[in-house]
């Protein structure tokens, strides 16, 4: 595959009535704290591994909230253990402008998924709270946790919290066991008051996250600004095949039950939902394996996958498609074969008017953009059951994530940020009108 070069944005044309007097971003400041955090949990062979709840990302905490201070900022950990960044002067029950992504990475992966929307957030806030002009919302920046869930099987964790839809009562555990209430302890949160984690409806007057894209049609398109559409919805699912082991020398072929043999169909037919057209994109990353000897025919495989699509109605019609394969697949290979759903987060729309001032404030910089949805899932989609959402995308070198080599270009994210900046700034203003979100 030839790909195309990374395309510098487009230089920034001053409007007639002066540019200048509009507050941009500090990039040398974004861009360093970028780089340090991509220190925490860096692997000495490439990557990051910083998972929620891990010491890496506690250690990630504590630098954004020294951050946060050095900046004059007052931050905290919440219950859910997000952290929420505030100016000192902020007035007491105004509408929040929430601003922010996570800081939990995939195992091996990248310095900007999460990290770059974080501290775009806190950039924005920083220059937002040394101005003097009065605001209709009070800007806020937020680090959510386990929005990846790479350790702790709840993605989303944080801004679940965040949005009230966190069940104080389960008994929540990593996979390989672990309790999270004195992990979630140590990082300053509190099981126990998870509630308190929740913001009411109204408290929140608009979202906006900026974050790479991910995918490779920014860059494609010589694009430097994506507004996202859709987020898209997402169904993970689990898959036991029960067969049976036996010695691999001398269990005649016909003979055998193989799980794995049967699962690498299944793998395959996970893979067709997509191709055929039942949902956007359709993977299995897990496979478990047992006993997982070379000499033994192994007799019990568990898969792990999702399909994604930006309907609903098609994502419920592929969960259906899979339990047919599963059926089928264990009628031909002899083997019993049960699929399980683990998750189901909603394909969302982001909301129109924030949309709009995402485009207006590129157009304002001398930004072209494009409209485009958004394979990935970002905490955005959960906010969006308590406030109006909008997001912003920079271009992926390569269209390249979740990998060691996700990247893009410096000048990239500094416009990027700035185009937050100036998104957020006019929601701020518009929101000193009554009505303004209509
Ligand atoms: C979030 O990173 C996702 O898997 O889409
Ligand atoms: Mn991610
Ligand atoms: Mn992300």
């Amino acid at each position: 595959m030839t790909v195309p070069p990374v395309t510098a944005p487009v230089p920034i044309a001053a409007p007639p009535g002066g540019l200048d007097q509009e507050p941009h971003v500090d990039g040398a400041r974004l861009l360093l704290g970028i780089a340090e955090l991509a220190e925490i949990g860096a692997l000495p062979t490439g990557g990051i591994t910083r998972l929620a709840f891990t010491p890496e990302e506690d250690r990630a905490r504590a630098y954004l909230m020294e951050r946060a201070r050095r900046a004059d900022l007052r931050a905290r950990v919440d219950e859910a253990g997000n952290v929420v960044i505030r100016r000192r002067d902020a007035e007491p029950g105004m509408p929040a402008l929430l601003m922010g992504s996570h800081m939990d990475t995939v195992v091996k992966g990248g310095r900007l998924d999460g990290a770059y929307g974080v501290l775009a957030a806190l950039e924005v806030l920083t220059v937002l709270a040394e101005r003097d002009e009065p605001l209709g919302l009070e800007p806020v920046a937020i680090a959510f946790t386990n929005e990846e869930a790479g350790l702790f099987p709840y993605p989303f964790f944080g801004s679940r919290g965040v949005a009230g839809t966190l069940d104080p009562s389960l008994r929540y555990s990593s996979r390989d066991g672990t309790n999270l209430r004195p992990v979630l302890a140590r990082a300053g949160g509190d099981l126990s008051r998870i509630r308190d984690a929740a913001w009411a409806r109204g408290s929140i007057g608009a979202y906006l996250e900026a974050h790479i894209e991910q995918g490779p049609y920014l860059e494609r398109a010589g694009i430097p600004v994506g507004v996202v559409t859709t987020i898209t919805g997402r169904v993970t699912f689990d898959l036991r095949i029960q067969g049976r082991s036996s010695h691999a020398g001398t269990t005649p072929m016909d003979d055998r039950a193989d799980a794995l043999v049967a699962a690498s169909h299944a793998v395959l037919a996970v893979e067709d939902l997509a191709r055929s057209g039942e949902c956007a994109v359709a993977t299995v990353g897990q496979v478990e394996s047992h006993p997982d000897q070379i000499n033994v025919i192994p007799g019990n495989v568990r898969l792990a996958g999702e399909i994604r699509d930006l309907s609903g109605d098609r994502l419920t019609a592929a969960q259906a498609a899979l339990a047919r394969v599963a059926d089928e697949i264990g009628g031909r290979y002899r083997v019993r074969v049960r699929v399980r759903t683990t998750g189901r987060v909603e394909p969302v729309p982001t909301t129109d008017v924030l949309r709009q001032v995402v485009r207006d404030a590129a157009r304002e910089l001398g930004l072209a953009t494009m409209d485009l949805p958004s394979g990935a899932g970002h905490d955005a989609q959960v906010v969006a059951e308590i406030a109006p959402i909008g997001m912003v995308f920079v271009p992926s070198r390569a269209g390249i994530s979740h990998a060691p080599e996700e990247d893009t270009d410096p000048e990239q994210l500094v416009t990027g940020a700035d185009v937050l900046l100036r998104a957020a700034l006019e929601l701020c203003r518009r929101a000193r009108e009554p009505g303004w979100s209509r």
